[in-house]
C-alpha cells in the first residue's frame, strides 16, 4: 500500500496531487488546440442526438452531482442547451417528464452508483438517449449507456472525491465547447480562446497546490470550529457546495455550501466570531457582488478566508485569510478554486486524527439503495 501511495501519506493527498497530470490525460487526444478541434467520438457520433435535444438532464450522485452542477452552468452559457441537473435518487422516484428528445447525461466516477444506475434505465425506457462520464472503465454505468466519454482520471482509492471531479468538469467542458462550436453559439475566436486558456489549466492546478503549506496553517486556526459555512455565485456556487462535502465527509464537521447571495434568506444568522466563513471570490464571477456579502459578513464579525485571485487586494482587505489561484477566464475557475478546498478539508481532518482515505460511515461507490 505505501507503494501505490506513491510517498504521499494517504490516497486522498496524493490523488489531489495528481491532478494537473489527470486533467492532462483527460483532454490528451481530445483537445487538438491547434486545430481549434475538440474529438470526442462518442459525442461525435451522437451529435445529431445532441444537436436536437430539448435539453440535457445530468444525473448524478455525491461529488459528481456538483459537476453536474458546474456542467450545467457550461451547458447553458456556451452551447445555450437548457440543463436540469437531478440527484440521481430523486429522479428516479419522481415519474420525471422525459421523451425521446432528451439527452440525459449520466457522471460517476465508479460507474457502479445504485441509484445512477437505475435512473439510467429509467430514462431508456422512456425513450431518452443516455450519455455516460465515468472514470472506471467497463464500470456498470459504462456499459448500461449508449454513448459516453471516460474521465481517464486514473484509479481513485480516497473515499473523498477529489481528482475525478476536476476531471469530470474537464470532459464536462469538452463537451460543452464541441455542441457550443457545432451550433454556432460561441465565435470561432472566443472558442480557440477556450480551448487554448483549458491547455493551461494543469499548469495553474499545480501553482494553486503552491497555496498547500499556507492551507495548512489555516487548516491549524479553524481546526476546532464546529460549523463551517461555504459560499461562492455562479459557477463556483457548486463549488462551496463541494467545498463543504469535503469537509463533512472526512473531518465530520457540519459545513454547509450555500450561493453568497442566499446567506441573507437563512445562515447570516448562524454568523458570530466563531464562525468561519470560506468565500470564493476570485476576480472573474460576480466579483464585486461577492465583495459586498464578504463585507456583510465582517460586520457580523465571521471569520472570512477568501480563495482569491492571485494579486488580489480588495478582498485580502477585508478576509482574515485568503488563499490564491491563478487566474483563468469565468468558466474555467471550478477547476482552481476546488483545489485549496480539498486541501483545508484534508489538513483539518488529519490535524482531528481522523481516517482520512476511510471515513466512517461512507463507501466508495455505493451499490445498494
Ligand atoms: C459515494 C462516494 C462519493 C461519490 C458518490 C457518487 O458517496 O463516497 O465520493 O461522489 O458516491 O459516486 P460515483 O462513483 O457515482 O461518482
Amino acid at each position: 500500500e505505501q507503494i501505490e501511495k506513491g510517498g504521499y501519506e494517504h490516497f486522498m493527498l496524493k490523488e489531489i496531487y495528481e491532478q494537473p497530470s489527470a486533467i492532462l490525460d483527460t483532454f490528451r487526444g481530445r483537445l487538438l488546440s491547434n486545430e481549434a478541434i475538440i474529438k470526442m467520438v462518442g459525442v461525435e457520433d451522437n451529435m445529431k442526438k445532441f444537436l436536437n435535444a430539448n435539453r440535457i438532464i445530468i444525473v448524478a450522485c455525491g461529488t459528481s452531482w456538483h459537476a453536474g452542477l458546474v456542467a450545467e452552468y457550461i451547458f447553458e452559457d456556451l452551447a445555450r442547451i437548457p440543463v436540469e441537473v437531478e440527484y440521481a435518487s430523486e429522479f428516479r422516484y419522481r415519474n420525471p417528464i422525459i421523451n425521446e428528445n432528451d439527452v440525459v447525461i449520466a457522471i460517476s466516477q465508479s460507474g457502479e452508483t445504485a441509484d445512477t444506475l437505475a435512473a439510467i434505465k429509467l430514462a431508456k425506457s422512456k425513450g431518452a438517449f443516455v450519455f455516460g462520464v465515468c472514470n472506471v472503465v467497463g464500470s456498470s454505468i459504462a456499459r448500461e449507456t449508449h454513448a459516453g466519454a471516460y474521465t481517464h482520471a486514473g484509479p481513485e482509492i480516497g473515499v473523498a472525491s477529489t481528482k475525478a471531479f476536476t476531471t469530470q468538469i474537464t470532459v464536462l467542458t469538452l463537451i460543452a465547447l464541441r455542441l457550443a462550436r457545432a451550433k454556432g453559439t460561441i465565435s470561432s475566436s472566443d472558442y480557440r480562446m477556450h480551448l487554448l486558456e483549458l491547455e493551461l489549466i494543469p499548469e495553474k492546478v499545480k501553482t494553486a497546490l503552491e497555496s498547500d503549506a499556507y492551507v495548512k496553517t489555516v487548516a491549524a486556526i479553524y481546526k476546532d470550529a464546529k460549523n463551517f459555512l461555504y459560499l461562492g455565485r455562479g459557477y463556483n456556487f457548486p463549488v462551496a457546495l463541494e467545498g463543504a462535502l469535503k469537509l463533512k465527509e472526512i473531518s465530520y464537521i457540519h459545513a454547509e455550501g450555500y450561493p453568497a447571495a442566499e446567506m441573507k434568506h437563512g445562515p447570516i444568522a448562524l454568523i458570530d466570531e466563531n464562525m468561519p466563513i470560506v468565500v470564493i471570490a476570485t476576480k472573474k464571477g460576480h466579483y464585486e457582488k461577492v465583495v459586498s456579502n464578504i463585507q456583510e459578513i465582517k460586520s457580523r464579525s465571521g471569520k472570512i478566508i477568501g480563495i482569491v485571485t492571485v494579486g488580489d487586494e480588495q478582498v485580502k482587505n477585508l478576509a482574515d485569510h485568503v488563499i490564491e489561484v491563478p487566474e483563468t477566464i469565468e468558466s474555467l475557475t471550478p477547476l482552481l478554486t476546488t483545489i485549496p478546498l480539498q486541501l483545508l478539508s484534508y489538513h483539518i481532518a488529519l490535524m482531528l486524527g481522523k481516517n482520512v482515505d476511510q471515513p466512517r460511515n461512507l463507501a466508495k461507490a455505493v451499490t445498494v439503495e
